[in-house]
């Protein structure tokens, strides 16, 4: 496998394993508020964040390279409003989303289109998480910290954890 392209993917394990644990520490802080449907969601993210990371390492070694698991630095444990939290994941999948299209634009130097092609299904993904958070960030700014509003937004978002768990023993290809 291109040492470019296997150094490229092995930063990218690291940042969605970072991610996961990201997304994990909000998930204990918000279950720690009270805020059980939001728990939910994030623990539900943090999976996420797992699968892609175990995408990556399963693509690098059925390739004939070689995974690195990564040291992850623990993450705050502090958010102090639910608006914080989304405003983070959302600076946070823009970070990733960089990442990313930096990893596209190294397949392409390196001519490595079958990394590319798998690269795609990442752009895509990242498409929907950034606009999902945006999406959540609006409802939470709409609310504006009325009770309430707040009871119904933790309620909606439970039920929008569709329990599509996926598959970890497949890649995905
Ligand atoms: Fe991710
Ligand atoms: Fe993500």
């Amino acid at each position: 496998m291109n040492t470019r392209v296997q150094e490229a993917i092995n930063d990218q394990i690291a940042k969605e394993a970072s991610s996961s644990y990201y997304y994990l520490a909000m998930a204990s802080w918000a279950e720690n508020q009270g805020l059980n449907g939001t728990a939910k969601f994030l623990y539900a993210q943090s999976d996420e964040e797992r699968f892609h990371m175990l995408k990556l390492i399963k693509f690098i070694n059925e390739r004939g390279g070689k995974a690195l698991i990564p040291t992850i630095a623990q993450p705050p444990s502090e958010f102090n409003s639910l608006e914080k939290v989304f405003e983070l994941l959302l600076e946070h999948e823009i970070l990733v989303t960089q990442s990313i299209n930096n990893l596209v634009d190294i397949c392409l130097q390196e001519k490595d289109y079958t990394t590319h092609n798998f690269v795609q299904w990442y752009v895509s993904e990242q498409l929907e998480e950034e606009a999902s958070a945006r999406n959540i960030l609006d409802k939470i700014k709409l609310i504006d910290g009325d009770k309430d509003g707040m009871y119904m937004f933790d309620r909606d978002l439970e039920k929008s954890v569709v329990l599509t768990t996926p598959d970890e023993s497949s890649t995905g290809n």
